[in-house]
Parts: structure tokens; sequence; C-alpha cells
């Protein structure tokens, strides 16, 4: 029966990895997929996660269903680190997901149902997970303006001149902080107009939060969610614990939903239930649990979030190595815009046969679109990053 088939293609990030791992060479330099990573090159779990676990380990007494929506309590949680307030709770539904995927998938499967000729409109270039997954769900996809090459940051005027084309049967799915691949990313008065070009067309705001706390901290990353929270009586929003909580294979996300009333919202979470539900039933425990007696206990709370804050501080910190590092050696403000881009990942806006020659001649791996990953580079592979850049590019 297979024979009907033909081979899927490869996911490149998963692809690359596999490149990597082959590589015999001492030294090479991993920029490839999208994990937190130490000085030494390693993922820890955070001290506050172990904590959780260990209460965990002691104090629960069954592992019985959860239920569809997953854990009550993680999801009222994550709704309010997510946005703090800004919608009344009568008008907001959540439910745990397996991971962001799981949350973006949830809500591109709802407003499949609730707009079955809506087109889904994703950044230029975006997650490269996104355009499949809206086409998965049965939408058209197109793309708006969104990195400029040349600046190497966004191309707000025309990203806001096509958001401003569009009408009540677009979706636009937007990266709540920590752009990826780019890091370049929207400034609060960009998110404002944003924001009223929403309310002006009446586009459908599908917002990914997959880095809160990453960019420039837990509250500023929230600014775009928020402002669109307390303008548009309706958006979904999907959250991640992945990077945040350092949790990535536990698969934790929430997909939140905002309905213009309370009986709207009901309605379309019973949808969310339903979808859930004929997909994978409920989701796992483990990981929500974990977030859940983090953000409900005060000191372990602050334990993480001063964890959280010590890894955002490094990304930031590599940042402006790399970018001091490149402008020693090059004389040039050519790559200054890495330390200005925030989150873990920057597009270098190397074309593909820079991106090869790196990893012939030097063994640094980045994606062909040359996304790195900024958040593994300790000192020394910062200089030798740098020594590689600046010889393939000047
Ligand atoms: C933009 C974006 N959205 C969502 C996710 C979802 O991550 P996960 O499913 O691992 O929580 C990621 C992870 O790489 C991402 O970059």
């Amino acid at each position: 029966m297979f024979e009907t088939l033909s081979k899927a293609p490869q996911d490149k990030i998963f692809a690359l990895m596999a490149e990597v791992a082959a590589d015999a060479r001492p030294g090479k330099i991993d920029l490839g997929i999208g994990v937190y990573k130490d000085d030494d090159g390693n993922t820890p779990i955070m001290s506050a996660v172990r904590k959780a676990e260990e209460r965990i380990l002691t104090t629960a007494r069954t592992k019985t269903y959860i239920g569809v929506a997953g854990n009550k309590g993680f999801c009222t949680a994550m709704v309010d680190l997510a946005l703090a307030g800004t919608v009344p709770a009568e008008r907001v539904r959540s439910v745990q997901a397996p991971g962001g995927t799981g949350a973006v998938w949830v809500l591109l499967t709802l407003l499949k149902r609730a707009k079955p000729n809506g087109r889904v409109w994703i950044s230029d270039p975006s997650w490269p997970n996104h355009k499949p997954m809206a086409e998965q769900a049965g939408f058209a996809v197109a793309t708006y303006p969104y990195f400029d090459p040349a600046t190497r940051g966004v191309r707000f005027e025309e990203m806001l001149a096509t958001l401003d084309t569009l009408g009540p049967d677009d979706i636009v799915l937007l990266h709540g902080c920590c752009h990826n691949p780019t890091g370049a990313n929207l400034t609060p008065g960009q998110w404002d107009e944003v924001v009223a070009s929403l309310s002006r067309t009446g586009a459908f705001p599908l917002i990914d939060l997959a880095y809160q706390g990453f960019g420039d901290g837990l509250e500023e990353d929230a600014y775009g969610a928020r402002a669109i929270a307390k303008a548009i009586p309706e958006f979904v929003l999907a959250t991640s614990c992945s990077k945040n909580f350092g949790i990535y294979r536990e698969r934790v996300g929430c997909a939140i939903i905002a309905g213009k009333d309370a009986a709207a919202a009901d309605v379309a979470n019973s949808q969310m239930l339903n979808i859930v539900r004929g997909a994978y039933s409920q989701p796992p425990d483990h990981g929500a649990e974990i977030v859940r007696i983090i953000l409900e206990d005060k000191d372990l709370r602050a334990e993480w979030q001063a964890e959280l804050e010590a890894m955002r501080q490094r990304m930031v910190g590599n940042r402006q190595a790399l970018a001091d590092a490149i402008r020693a050696r090059s004389n040039s403000t050519d790559f200054d815009f890495v330390a200005q881009h925030r989150g873990m990942f920057s597009l270098l806006g190397l074309g593909v046969s820079t991106v090869e020659h790196l990893k012939a001649n030097n063994a640094v791996y980045m994606l062909d679109d040359s996304r790195i990953n900024i958040a593994g580079l300790a000192d020394e592979r910062i200089q030798r990053l740098a020594d590689a850049i600046v010889g393939a590019t000047h």
C-alpha cells in the first residue's frame, strides 16, 4: 500500500543535526538547532524545574487521566503569564497542548473550522514549520514582507502596507517576540501600528509566543500580545514552555483563545476540546505540572525568573561579544545588527555558497538561510566564529 506514497521532505533543522553529528572534526561549531546551551554546550535542567519535579515525585498520588483541557492550574497560570489580566477572564479559554507546536496546531485547526475560506499570512521569512502546519490545516498561505536583508531589520513600512490590504477572512500569524529565524523584532510603537491596522481591517491575529523571557524580559516580550489583547476583541495565542522553562522534551504549551464575550468563548472552547479529543484525546501532564508548581509558588517562581534572566543576559552578552569580535577583525559595522537582534536567533544574510564555505572550511554549521543560534557560543567559539565569518565575507 505504501507504494502510493512518495518520500516527504526532511525537516532541514533535523537534517543539519545529522550532518553535524557525522562531522568528526574537532572544534566544530553547531549553530543549528534552536535550543539554549550554556558555556559548555549543555542544555541544563533549570534548578526550579528540578525542585518542582522532586515535589511531584514525593506528593503525586495518581496518574489517572487529566482531562481533555489538560492541567487547569497550568492553563490559568499561562494565561496570566502571557496576558497579565489584559482581557477579562470570562472572555478567555485555554487548553494545555503538546508544546508550542501543538498549541499552534490546535489553534489553526480551530480557525479552519471558524473560517473555512480563510487565508493565513506568515512573515517572510518565518519559522519553517508555520507554512506546512497552516497548509496541513487546509489553509492557503501567503507572506507579508518582514526581513530586510540590507539592514537586517524589519521592513516595517512594507509589512504594514500589506497588512492594511487584508480583510476579515485573513489570519495574520505574528511572532510575539524573538522572531524566528531573523532575530529582528517590532518595537512597541510598531506593535501599536500593527494593532491599529488589525482594528481597521478586521484581519484575525494568531500570535505565536514561543520565547517569552528570551528577548527583553518576561513583561517586555509580551508587549505585542497584550497590545492585541487590549484592543482586538477576538484573537488566539499559542505559548510554549520549551525554551523559557528548558523543558523541550516534556512538550508543554498552551492554546489560548479570546472571544468577544463569554458565550462566544464557550462555543470556541467546545470546538477546541472537540479537536483535541479527536486527535490525541488529552495532553501529557508531567511538564505542565512542573510549570504549574513553579508559577504558583512564590519562591520557586522567583528562582525560575532569576535563572531565565541569567539565560537572557547571556544571550544578549553573546550577541554583543560576536558583534564586537567581527567589528574588531573587519573594521566595519556590517555585523553590528547581531547585537540589536533579540532571542536565540539571528539571520546573518549570507548566501548559500558562503554558508557552504563556512561548513566545508571552518566546520561552522548554520541553517542554509544563514540563521544562527547564538545561545550555544562560549567565548573561545565566538572568537573562532568571528574569524570564520570575516574570512568568508571580507
Ligand atoms: C516560532 C516558534 N513557534 C513555536 C515553536 C514551538 O516549540 P515547541 O513545540 O518545542 O514548544 C518554536 C520552536 O522552535 C518556534 O520557534
